[in-house]
């Protein structure tokens, strides 16, 4: 029997700026449904894995497959296709700031699906629903957004065109920690609903611990530990304790004064 390849496997990529290596032999695997959290210090390459996943940059070495296929130096037509199994969910949810709301959500579906304006409405109304903002919210313009309310947008956006994999880059960073837990249980909900696979970008340890099936710490370019969320404290690995527990002193803190 043949076991399904990972929906999403980094192998081995490296990623180097100058003489700046950042990703320096990153492994990580994450399952068809599966929900994935790399979590990491400022500038341990975080949006650098990420943006080779969407071939916004190209790795120096190593691989990145999707389905068990290479995506790496694929045509641009491939890539078309590719990139229509991601969702994306910015860190400043990313809104087109001209658009009503309701315009938002329904974009992606007529431009990127060709459905009619009434079938795009029609889902947008329901997901916007989906993430607790009612029709008073449709026909206003991003700037008369709370953030929290932005970041529901572009969850109901992101979760509207129903992709395979979704990315999330910091989803909570800036909201207060109620608004936190509301989008951390909607980013639950949603993608349970649409079973789709997710990975996850963040330093919210409070985030982590509702939103991931695993966790993974990167650090000095490479997957450090990756584990079930409830074995992060007890990982057994000093610099993951520290990071989790938010301590200035440890091995991490060593390694950056060396700098
Ligand atoms: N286009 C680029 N050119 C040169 N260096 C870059 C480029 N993009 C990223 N870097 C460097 O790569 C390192 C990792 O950056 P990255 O943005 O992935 O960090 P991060 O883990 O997302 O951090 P943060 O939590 O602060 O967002 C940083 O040192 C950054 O300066
Ligand atoms: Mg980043």
């Amino acid at each position: 029997m043949t076991e399904a390849p990972p929906k999403i496997r980094l192998k081995n990529l490296h990623k180097r700026f100058g003489d700046k290596v950042v990703l320096n032999g990153l492994n990580l695997d994450v399952q068809e449904g599966e929900s994935v959290v790399i979590m990491g210090g400022s500038g341990s390459g975080k949006s650098v894995s990420l943006k080779c996943l969407l071939g916004l940059l190209t790795p120096d070495g190593g691989d990145i497959q999707i389905d068990g296929k290479s995506i790496i130096g694929i045509s641009e037509d491939d890539r078309d296709e590719i990139n229509k199994k991601f969702g994306m969910l910015f860190q400043h949810a990313a809104l087109f700031d001209s658009m009503t709301v309701l315009n938002n959500v329904t974009f992606g579906l007529t431009r990127g699906k060709g459905m009619s304006a009434e079938e795009a409405e029609t889902i947008a109304y329901s997901k916007l629903e989906q993430v607790g903002l009612d029709e008073s919210f449709a026909h206003r313009m991003p700037a008369e957004l709370s953030g929290g309310q932005r970041k529901r947008v572009g969850l109901a956006r992101a979760v509207a065109l129903e992709p395979e994999i979704i990315l999330f880059d910091e989803p909570t960073t800036g909201l207060d920690p109620v608004m936190g837990d509301i989008i951390n249980e909607l980013i639950v909900e949603c993608t349970r609903d649409l079973g789709a696979t997710t990975l996850t970008i963040t330093h919210d340890m409070a985030s982590s611990r509702i939103i991931a099936d695993r966790i993974a710490m990167l650090h000095q370019g490479k997957i450090i530990w990756v584990g079930p969320r409830d074995k992060v404290d007890t990982s057994g690995d000093p610099r993951v304790d520290q990071f989790i527990n938010g301590r200035t002193e440890g091995p991490i803190k060593m390694e950056l004064r060396r700098l």
